[in-house]
């Protein structure tokens, strides 16, 4: 379920390449000095119905090549010439239309091997620092440009009202307001928009952004993913719409619409929101793409009348679908609906416009094939160093000792002897979370660059200060040892979408019995790596200092850099952490509002002197 995908290209190969040459001077909608208008109505009135629903299409790009995806090591060359043998295909079609190529790149360039992983959302929203994320928005755009693509499915906006949820660590908050402030993504990722609420992308070292997933994915009943978001239309608009709005202003070029239905409507079929609110009210003018094999998933089951869901899709405002599967009876279809008139043909020259639009802005006609020039962008020490920082700002201290007169961080770098435990302290897969190279992610350090946060301890600590590390050690070994301390560092799985929705929000083992056997046998500090607060109560007693880390990518240097005190601890809780999963929903102005650590909670330290 990668979502990386291309427009449908050269199915109707009609002229032959000289002339395409000698008219090209004549044809307007390539002559970059055109006003964007002219050069939109020129291409569309040249343009075949067959033609039009063509640009419609993004095509799986795992249909295409599943080669690139199973070799972990393709290296950004392989992606350039993977994606300009696709450009080759579309140039050379009649008109000659550019495709605009996309990929899921969440948390930094994360398909791609050797790319900086930045924390997810979820850790994003805990540094409270917009400007931050702009700056990760831009070098992310970097990186992907450096393979040599121009179109990223991201940011998600949603707003997570219920930890449950699989995708909860893709929501920067439960808030609304940081949600709608972490939208300063999009102007690093697409360039600054000279004119509010006008789509813009600012030059070859940007990508187009996409905001997703519209309306309500993160409000679904108990959390579970592409399910129904029930809420009142105020309730609708006041938390999960101000980031589309927010968006839109920022210039934001594509909106990706939810799985999830409202209030029991599928919103892939909801001509209200989509057409009426989004482009009508909010006054969108980029292009509307559905979410993976979403229109097929209007009926229950799935494609059980796809006649049906294609023209309730495209009714609803869809203007792109993403079709992993058959696109020749996509467009059998779409062309019978068009000359039976159930389709109007405004509908698909509507569609059309937005897509020739966001590809012409996109510099695609001028610059359709990817170059060399960001070639060294991609995990470059610049963006590695940008992701330590975001993970030393994201981290949220819960716990710091009894009280405020026995802190017991920043940890000592000189000490004689350190225990290091826990099944995430030494697992880069674990580290990164899900969508990092495939899409439930890794199980161990064999497919990322970076730094565990074990070596990154071990970088940090005084050459003379021994560690030992055991990833899940009885009792009597934290005992027989004599530590000075002991760093646990336990949490989830990796996990993505529908994989991740859970109910029980529980410490896998050995995690929890790691904190049993080494808190109250030594002092002890726990960092939690997991896209979301997790039961941890009734261990809270037995533990000296305790640390949210979220998922915080490649960059686990950033972890020691505060655990040590060469910076101070920061970041606020993005999410309300809960004591048990039966106060689930429970969000911040909630009337039962009693939770363990309330939204906006965070300990500060004073960076060390010197050590
Ligand atoms: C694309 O086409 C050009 C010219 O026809 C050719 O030189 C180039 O090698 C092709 N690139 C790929 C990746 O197929
Ligand atoms: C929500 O989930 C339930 C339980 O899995 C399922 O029966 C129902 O069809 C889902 N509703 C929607 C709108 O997807
Ligand atoms: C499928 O949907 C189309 C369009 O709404 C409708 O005309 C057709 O009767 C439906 N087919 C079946 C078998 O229900
Ligand atoms: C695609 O759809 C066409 C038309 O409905 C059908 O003939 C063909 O078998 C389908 N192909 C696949 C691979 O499903
Ligand atoms: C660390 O402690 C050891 C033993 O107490 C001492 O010899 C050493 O100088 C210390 N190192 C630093 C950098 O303070
Ligand atoms: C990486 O390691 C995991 C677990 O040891 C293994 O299952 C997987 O095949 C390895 N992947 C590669 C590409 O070596
Ligand atoms: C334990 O370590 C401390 C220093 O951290 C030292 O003073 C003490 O002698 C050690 N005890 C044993 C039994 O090794
Ligand atoms: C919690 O839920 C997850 C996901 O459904 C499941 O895999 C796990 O076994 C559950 N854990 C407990 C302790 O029930």
């Amino acid at each position: 379920m990668v979502r990386v995908s291309i427009p449908l290209v050269g199915f109707l190969l009609l002229c032959c390449l000289a002339s395409v040459t000698r008219a090209e001077t004549l044809l307007k909608y390539k002559d970059p000095k055109q006003p964007l208008n002219v050069r939109i109505r020129d291409l569309l009135s040249r343009m075949t119905l067959a033609e039009k629903i063509g640009q419609m299409v993004q095509l799986d790009r795992v249909a295409a090549t599943p080669e690139i995806m199973r070799d972990y090591s393709a290296t950004p060359q392989d992606w350039i010439q993977m994606v300009n043998g696709f450009q080759n295909g579309s140039l050379s079609s009649r008109l000659g239309i550019p495709m605009i190529y996309g990929i899921d790149a969440v948390h930094g360039h994360n398909n791609v091997y050797k790319a900086t992983v930045f924390p997810h959302n979820v850790g994003l929203g805990a540094t409270r620092d917009p400007h931050l994320v702009k700056r990760i928005g831009s070098a992310t755009a970097l990186e992907v440009r450096a393979t040599g693509i121009n179109y990223v499915f991201a940011p998600c906006i949603a707003v997570c009202r219920d930890p449950r949820w699989g995708r909860c660590y893709e929501s920067y908050s439960e808030d609304p307001t940081i949600v709608r402030k972490m939208t300063e993504i999009i102007p690093g990722l697409q360039g600054d928009a000279p004119k509010k609420g006008v789509p813009y992308i600012g030059g070859r070292d940007k990508v187009a952004a996409c905001a997703k997933h519209f309306v309500g994915d993160g409000g679904t009943v108990k959390g579970i993913d592409e399910n129904n978001t029930v809420i009142d239309y105020h309730g609708l608009l006041s938390i999960h719409m101000p980031g589309y709005y927010h968006s839109i202003i920022k210039g934001v070029s594509t909106i990706m619409v939810s799985y999830s239905s409202w209030n029991g409507r599928k919103m892939h079929a909801n001509h209200d929101l989509v057409t009426k609110f989004l482009k009508d009210t909010l006054n969108f003018r980029g292009f509307v793409i559905s979410d993976w094999e979403g229109v097929d998933r209007i009926t229950s089951p799935a494609r059980s009348n796809y006649t049906y869901s294609v023209l309730k899709g495209i009714s609803a405002g869809i203007d792109m679908l993403m079709l992993p599967y058959n696109h020749t009876e996509f467009i059998d279809i779409v062309t019978s609906l068009v000359k039976s008139k159930a389709i109007p043909i405004s509908r698909i020259n509507d569609a059309v416009r937005r897509i020739l639009k966001v590809k012409f802005i996109l510099g695609l006609f001028e610059n359709p094939l990817a170059d060399q020039t960001f070639l060294d962008q991609l995990g470059s020490q610049a963006h590695r160093d940008l992701a330590r920082e975001a993970v030393r700002k994201s981290l949220v201290l819960l716990k710091n000792g009894e009280n405020a007169d026995s802190p017991v961080l920043p940890l000592p770098k000189n000490t004689s002897r350190i225990l290091v435990a826990g099944t995430h302290a030494n697992n880069l897969g674990y580290q990164c979370g899900g969508w990092t190279l495939t899409w439930q992610g890794l199980r161990g350090n064999n497919n990322s660059e970076g730094t565990t946060i074990l070596s990154g301890i071990s970088t940090a600590v005084d050459p003379s200060t021994e560690i030992i590390y055991s990833e899940s050690p009885n009792a009597d070994f934290v005992k027989a040892n004599n530590f000075s301390y002991a760093i646990v560092v336990v949490g989830e799985p990796p996990y993505a979408e529908m994989a991740g929705d859970n109910l029980n929000l529980t410490i896998p083992e050995p995690g929890l019995s790691t904190i049993t056997n080494v808190c109250g046998s030594v002092k002890c500090v726990v960092v939690i790596v997991s896209g979301r607060p997790l039961v941890i109560e009734p261990y809270l007693s037995r533990i000296d200092a305790l640390v949210a880390a979220w998922l915080p990518g490649t960059e686990g240097q950033g972890v020691a850099d505060v655990i040590f005190g060469d910076y101070g601890f920061t970041g606020k809780l993005p999410r309300t952490w809960f004591k048990t999963v039966d106060q689930l929903p429970m969000n911040v102005g909630d009337d039962h509002y009693d939770p363990l650590f309330p939204f906006g909670f965070g300990l500060t330290t004073e960076p060390a002197k010197s050590s």
